[in-house]
């Protein structure tokens, strides 16, 4: 691994390369230990490089086994190799010249999954964002363009499928067992785009047929025996490959498309040209194994990858610093390609969800960073949720100012002028500012600041002048390194809802720039006057969720209510709960502080039952209206002097409570929605299965007794069902003879299913209280566990830190002590995974003073015992910062 250098890169110490790579011919002789790679690089000098600039090639633990130039060997004195350099001293006057490099890598010692590795025997391939430098020297950046021939030879009995980028052009056998392919991508691609997969998989396949009539053959490669569960994920590729024909009018541009299923990954799933290499947990499916977030996992990853062909591979980013030019982008199509094939409403919300409990935990603590960061130590650690989500809801803001019809023409723009190019954000930004004819300045100003933005807003009536006055103003709170911030432009979508939950209009308003339903808050303070409204309506604000603020709304006390039971925005309504429900479960958490028993509004209480029995709203859209904010989210609510175990107290007092108050109606309700109905993915009648289950859990924390789930889980014929009842067991009841007995079939039933076993070590590692540890320790020697396979770990120890507040927020501190120890032990193997686990600990400051010196403790100790690698360094000392 690389020694921490401390080595800072900076986005102004950007300098085109001196020297491109047309044409890059890869050979691969395959071998479990010793890989030989010879890589062919027809290479010249760029117009207006420095003349006598020396080749400075990357490199990254790799050992040179043969050099030569236009065929001559190269002298000892004529270049010097280390493992992560090639410096060719005096390169051949001539503009173009070929470079001939032999190195020798071991897959099978490779267990930080970087650059050529196995999995299961399947040798593969990762390169993003710096992992092309571990096989071969390389210009390793994502400027340098080259049109790539990949050979493979390898043994025919262990290695029958040979596989990279773009269409097969080639193969044969080799005697002696062995056997070659060769493929070729005629769209010149950066190097981490590269990809290649050797081994013994089974396949689905099935076509499509583009817009312009291109046959394209379509493969699913996964472990023999599992091709009945690639269905699903087959089935999404073809919906997002017509999709993104209507949509954004992006056709698919090479006649194969390849999916490889691995089981040992450390991201989700990468978008190598032709050739997206996948998490098996994001490709594998099926009714018996896969709950319906899995299968909602699968079809946005699906398609996110698939979309990275033209937003990243036809067009893809300068230097790391643009990465959310590709990710940002990308996750809003995404979502948009989601929202389409599923419900708007319920997908917004859960966006909101995810970027409020990944997103806004990054922005408000010590790893806060602009969407475009400006410097970085360690890429591989600018993966992150502001990067991806944030960015993505930058291109929707975008979106929401310049309308739909100018959004998709500038977007065409983008497509037209950079194609085949390596861009920037402002190459990004100009697109649309030239379609609209807008200065987008002060909105670019997103890419560049970090921190959440604060908006309050506050309302006051005029009966006599008919007049609503909307004050609002805008903060920005302080983050690492960036002290003072500029005012942004904070597009906030609205409606005036009146008593019938009507919209209302207005004939009027002074005091700011209000188009088409949305306010665009650009000055620190902004008073909008309305005119032309006799009666005071409930605001409804941040529609949509249009600006990823925080946002606080001082109106007339029963506008919250109003805005849950009337909303036409369904977001709004949404929010409208969600809001109420926090402040409740914050008040509970003071009560309990305090030693004092929670009372909880009847209102409240009753608000559950009126929203669970309108049969006007979609299932899933109750669902997550019903859902109590996680103990998490109301820890990021407090935001400081976190107890973890008096907000578990107020929220399971609470979700008794609502149970105890509604039982009938949730209990008619439960009944009416347990059908014989054959099993099927789709978004409705997972809806519904989400409703139901979460009757079950109020039901549950009503009867207190284990009995309802316990049947429900003897009863379930799905994962879905299976899954949520075995939840209920465990986290309302565990240590009951029922959740004992579930959590044993459970097991015996999957113990040769990884993928499901990781939702058993999930399920333990969530249990309440700080009997959690002593359960996660003991898991870690189980026989399906593997502290080398990023799925097990990120099940166990992931879930245990990040979704556990009680369990791992133990009051003396050994959930932290534990915990740097486990990442100290996976960094050895895997630096990349071990950081981001140690993300888990960024909102230590939070804590009340205990648990907040007894996880600086732990991140100190790793601070001083971790050795070998930038990846940890870097996490832990920002941290601490
Ligand atoms: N390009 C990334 C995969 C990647 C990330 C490779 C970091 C190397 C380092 C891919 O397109 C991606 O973003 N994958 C996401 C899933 C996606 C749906 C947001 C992932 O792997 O989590
Ligand atoms: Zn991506």
């Amino acid at each position: 691994m690389t020694a921490d250098t401390g080595t800072i890169f900076r986005l102004e110490d950007y300098r085109p390369s001196d020297f491109l790579i047309g044409e890059t011919r890869l050979t691969f002789r395959l071998d479990p230990t010793a890989t030989t790679v010879i890589a062919e690089l027809d290479m010249e000098r760029r117009a207006g490089a420095v003349l006598d600039a020396p080749l400075v090639l990357d490199g990254d633990e790799l050992t040179l086994t043969g050099l030569s130039l236009d065929g001559q060997a190269l002298g000892d004195d004529a270049y010097e190799a280390t493992p992560e350099r090639l410096t060719i001293r005096s390169v051949p006057a001539s503009a173009r010249f070929r470079l001939t490099i032999e190195t020798k890598v071991n897959p099978a010692a490779n267990k930080a999954l970087m650059g050529l590795y196995r999995s299961n025997g399947v040798y593969c391939t990762q390169c993003e964002a710096e992992g092309f430098r571990r096989i071969t020297y390389f210009l390793d950046r994502p400027d340098v363009l080259s049109v790539y021939t990949v050979r493979i030879e390898a043994d025919r009995a262990t290695c029958p499928l040979l596989l990279s980028n773009g269409d097969p052009v080639e193969a044969g056998d080799l005697g002696d067992g062995r056997h070659f392919a060769v493929w070729h991508d005629p769209h010149p691609k950066p190097s981490y785009l590269f990809a290649l997969v050797a081994g013994d998989l089974g396949v689905v396949e099935d076509s499509f047929t583009t817009a312009s009539g291109r046959q394209v053959k379509l493969g699913i490669y996964v472990e023999h025996g599992k091709e009945d569960r690639a269905g699903y994920a087959m089935d999404a590729l073809k919906r997002s490959m017509a999709w993104d024909e209507t949509a954004f009018g992006r056709e698919y541009d090479l006649d194969v498309f390849n999916i490889v299923a691995v089981s040992d990954f450390n991201m989700g799933a990468m978008e190598n040209k032709g050739l997206n290499i996948f998490n098996d947990k994001y490709v594998l499916a099926d009714e018996e194994t896969a709950t319906d977030a899995d299968y909602a996992n699968i079809e946005a990853i699906i398609a996110h990858e698939y979309f990275h062909n033209w937003t990243g591979n036809r067009i893809t980013c300068r230097d790391w610093f643009q990465l959310c030019l590709k990710e940002g982008l990308t996750v809003f199509r995404d979502h948009e390609f989601s929202a389409d094939q599923r419900s708007r409403a319920v997908k917004r919300i859960t966006e909101v969800r995810n970027l409020r409990s990944l997103q806004f935990p990054e922005d408000q603590g010590p790893l806060a960073h602009p969407v475009r960061p400006r410097r970085y130590k360690e890429i591989n650690n600018f993966y992150t949720a502001t990067v991806y989500e944030k960015g993505s809801e930058v291109v929707r803001m975008l979106r929401t100012i310049l309308g739909d019809e100018t959004f998709r023409k500038a977007m065409d723009l983008y497509f037209e002028r950079h194609d085949g190019q390596a861009v920037t954000i402002e190459d990004f930004i100009a697109c649309f500012a030239d379609v609209s004819g807008e200065d987008l300045s002060q909105f670019a100003l997103w890419y560049h600041q970090a921190g959440t933005p604060n908006v309050t807003a506050s309302v006051s009536h005029d009966a006599q002048k008919a007049e609503l006055v909307l004050e609002l103003e805008q903060q920005l709170p302080p983050t690492p390194s960036e002290s003072r911030k500029k005012l942004m432009h904070i597009p906030l979508s609205f409606g005036l809802v009146g008593p019938e939950g009507e919209d209302l209009g207005w004939s009027a308003v002074e005091g700011a720039a209000v188009a088409d339903g949305v306010i665009h808050l650009k000055k620190r303070k902004q008073t909008l006057r309305f005119s032309g409204v006799p009666h005071l309506p409930a605001v409804s604000l941040n529609r949509g969720f249009s600006a990823p603020v925080n946002l606080t709304l001082a109106q007339k006390p029963d506008a919250l209510l109003h805005l849950a039971l009337h909303d036409g925005d369904p977001f709004c309504r949404w929010q409208a709960l969600v809001t109420m429900f926090t402040q409740a479960l914050i008040d509970g958490h003071r009560s309990l502080l305090a030693d004092a028993e929670p009372t909880f509004d009847e209102a409240l209480l009753d608000l559950p039952g009126r929203i669970a029995a309108d049969a006007g709203l979609e299932e899933a859209f109750r669902a997550l209206a019903l859902t109590l904010p996680s103990e998490t989210d109301i820890a990021r609510e407090i935001g400081s002097d976190i107890e973890p175990y008096c907000i578990y107290g107020a929220r399971a007092r609470l979700a008794r409570a609502i149970g105890t108050r509604n039982r009938d109606r949730f209990e008619a309700l439960h009944q009416s929605l347990t059908t014989q109905e054959a099993f099927s993915p789709d978004a409705a009648s997972a809806g519904r299965r989400a409703l139901r289950n979460l009757l079950l859990d109020y039901l549950a924390a009503a009867e207190r007794t284990p009995a309802r789930a316990a049947g429900a889980f003897a009863r379930s014929t799905n994962m879905t069902d299976r899954f949520a009842a075995l939840s209920v067991l465990a986290h309302r009841f565990g240590g009951s003879p029922e959740a004992v007995d579930a959590l044993e079939a459970f097991e015996r039933r999957y113990a040769g299913d990884a993928l499901v076993m990781d939702k058993w070590f999930a399920v333990q590692a969530m249990m309440p209280g700080a009997a959690a540890l002593d359960t996660v320790k003991a898991l870690m020697g189980h026989a399906a566990f593997d502290l080398s396979n990023p799925n097990r770990v990120r099940s166990l120890i992931g879930t245990y830190a990040n979704a556990n507040q009680t369990g791992f927020h133990r009051a003396d501190g050994a959930g932290y002590a534990f915990f740097a120890e486990t990442v100290l032990e996976i960094e050895r193997k895997n630096p990349q995974l071990a950081a981001r686990l140690a993300t888990a600990l960024r909102s230590w400051r939070s804590l009340e003073p205990n648990r907040r010196a007894a996880a600086q403790s732990a991140l100190e100790a790793m601070a001083a015992s971790q050795t070998n690698s930038r990846d940890l360094a870097d996490i832990v000392q920002r941290t601490l910062a």
